[in-house]
């Protein structure tokens, strides 16, 4: 088993106390007490009696990251007569010791991989008792499989974290490789380390309790992916179906070359079962390009969009195949047909108007323009619309672009906002400009952003009965159909959408 710890510094014994009982109704199944800058260690002793789980002892000095002014182990007397299960002592043990408290004998590196990393595990099995645990800030993503291989080969109970936001997976996965535990924060402000990730996420977001060695590995490409949706309702709908997956973020530099060696070295890296992916900005044309280098298969829409935001991987044979898909293009004509309960067929008697011009606005415009329907891009830079209309136009339908200033005189009969203007914070945007065309309650009003779900683009357009759609409802589109790549099953479109509006409405209050 891994358990799953919770760190508590202590600075006096009612909060103390407190925390240990918050963490342990929360699913802690070992509380690391941080008595770095506590001293009484009767409070202490009362502190491991009164826990209820196992405990370790940790004292860490400054040289380690920790607070404590003096060097590791000069309280390592007084703590284990505490009797401590465990003792976290940073530095050597003194193997004659007679105590039925285990050490963990742990290295830290808050700069990046420790140059003589291998040398300082061969140093730590030289004791045959106890725990290994090596902690370092990932340099990139690539840092955690380092850490992953650590645990594989291990000869004693081990601990390999990486810190920082590129190691969070580190710290989920620790389970899945079968680590002697990781580390979650009783809340999101008591993280004791960078990276570490809150026990409520690890036990309701990370399905900590159906992780096992087998679970599947899935997970969103980014840069920045700290604030993602994609884990939260992806995990709900595995959860919900009792598929054995686990949706993490993905955070891999901007640059092609970081994508590509992600790709080379997550794919096939044993034991992962890396099974799928979601890609988001900015690698969508990433995801395409190296798919393509691969000779691997892509759709043939997501091609001609250059843009590739699901990549399937199926491990069925000896080696895992790849696939690429744009399940984005998709969720926008879809939504717009069931709108109008029309068929893709009939998008060709539309009239459209996409404002924007960047990756959004061209998956729109070569979806639609694919589908026949005669597109009117508007851009506030007027080069991009015009670059993107002389690539797609007379592919099937007719594509032009036209001046800001001149939207509000159009007459479409759908008008879709793929520019980030109205998006949160900056709410109170209007991606119409100072005077919206003339709309009737046949116009389909559609935006893009999902946050707020309300608008000002499609509130504005509400007085006039327009059909409005959400960006919520492509969010959650283009999800579901990623679910269903992946899955071959059904996805819980319902409860997809209900975990957004959920997460929307948590980051308003
Ligand atoms: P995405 O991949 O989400 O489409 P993007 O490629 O950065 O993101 O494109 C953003 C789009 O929003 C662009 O069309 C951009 O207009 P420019 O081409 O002129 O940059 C548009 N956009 C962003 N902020 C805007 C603003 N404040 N006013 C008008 N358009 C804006």
């Amino acid at each position: 088993v891994t358990y799953l710890c919770v760190p508590i510094f202590v600075r006096d014994l009612e909060q103390a106390r407190r925390d240990v009982a918050l963490a342990t109704e929360a699913g802690a199944e070992m509380i690391e007490l941080r008595v770095d800058d506590f001293d009484d260690d009767q409070a202490i002793k009362r502190l491991i009696d009164g826990a209820g789980v196992p405990c370790i002892l940790t004292c860490r000095s400054q040289a380690q990251g920790g607070r404590s002014p003096r060097p590791g182990n000069v309280r390592l007397a007084s703590l284990l007569a505490q009797c401590p299960q465990y003792i976290d002592i940073e530095l050597d043990w003194n193997s004659q010791a007679k105590t039925p408290t285990q050490p963990i004998l742990s290295h830290h590196d808050f700069s990046g991989r420790p140059e003589k990393l291998y040398n300082i595990l061969l140093e730590m099995d030289k004791l045959s008792v106890g725990v290994n645990k090596v902690v370092w800030k990932a340099r990139t993503i690539r840092d955690n499989l380092e850490a992953f291989e650590i645990l594989q080969n291990r000869n004693k109970p081990t601990i390999a974290l990486c810190m920082g936001e590129a190691g969070v997976i580190s710290r989920i996965l620790a389970k899945k490789f079968g680590a002697f535990l990781t580390f979650a924060s009783l809340n999101d402000e008591s993280a004791t380390a960078p990276g570490q990730v809150s026990i409520d996420e690890m036990k309701n977001l990370y399905r900590w309790d159906a992780m096992s060695k087998k679970t599947k590995v899935y997970g969103v490409i980014g840069h920045p992916i700290g604030h993602s949706l994609s884990p939260h309702i992806q995990n709900a709908a595995f959860a919900e179906l009792n598929h054995d997956g686990i949706y993490l973020p993905l955070l891999v530099d901007p640059p092609y070359e970081s994508f590509k060696a992600f790709m080379e070295t997550f794919v096939p890296f044993p034991g992962l079962d890396l099974s799928g992916l979601s890609v988001t900005i900015p690698h969508k044309e990433n995801a395409a390009r190296y798919l393509k280098e691969k000779g691997a298969q892509i759709e043939d829409l997501a091609e001609r969009i250059g843009a590739v935001n699901t990549i399937i991987i199926d491990r069925t044979g000896s080696e895992p195949i790849l696939r690429g898909l744009n399940t984005d293009y998709a969720a926008i004509l879809d939504s717009i047909t069931d709108r109008l309960a029309i068929d893709r067929t009939r998008l060709g008697r539309l009239r459209v108007a996409v404002l924007g011009a960047g990756g959004t606005g061209r998956t729109a415009v070569a979806a639609l323009a694919h589908y026949g329907a005669d597109v009117s891009i508007y851009n506030r830079t007027r080069e991009k619309a015009e670059a993107l209309a002389s690539e797609f136009d007379g592919n099937t339908g007719q594509v032009l672009s036209l001046p800001m200033e001149e939207l509000a005189k159009s007459d479409c009969d759908v008008f879709i906002n793929t520019t980030s203007v109205g998006m949160y914070p900056k709410s109170d945007q209007n991606a119409w400009g100072a005077k919206l065309p003339k709309l009737t309650p046949n116009t389909v009003v559609f935006d893009m952003v999902y946050n707020p779900v309300k608008t000002r683009f499609l509130a504005e357009a509400e007085p006039s009965g327009a059909k409005t759609i959400t960006g919520v409802e492509t969010f959650v589109r283009q999800a579901a159909a990623q679910f269903q790549a992946w899955t071959n099953k059904p996805a819980p479109i319902e409860l997809m959408r209900r975990v957004i509006e959920n997460r929307m409405s948590d980051q308003k209050n």
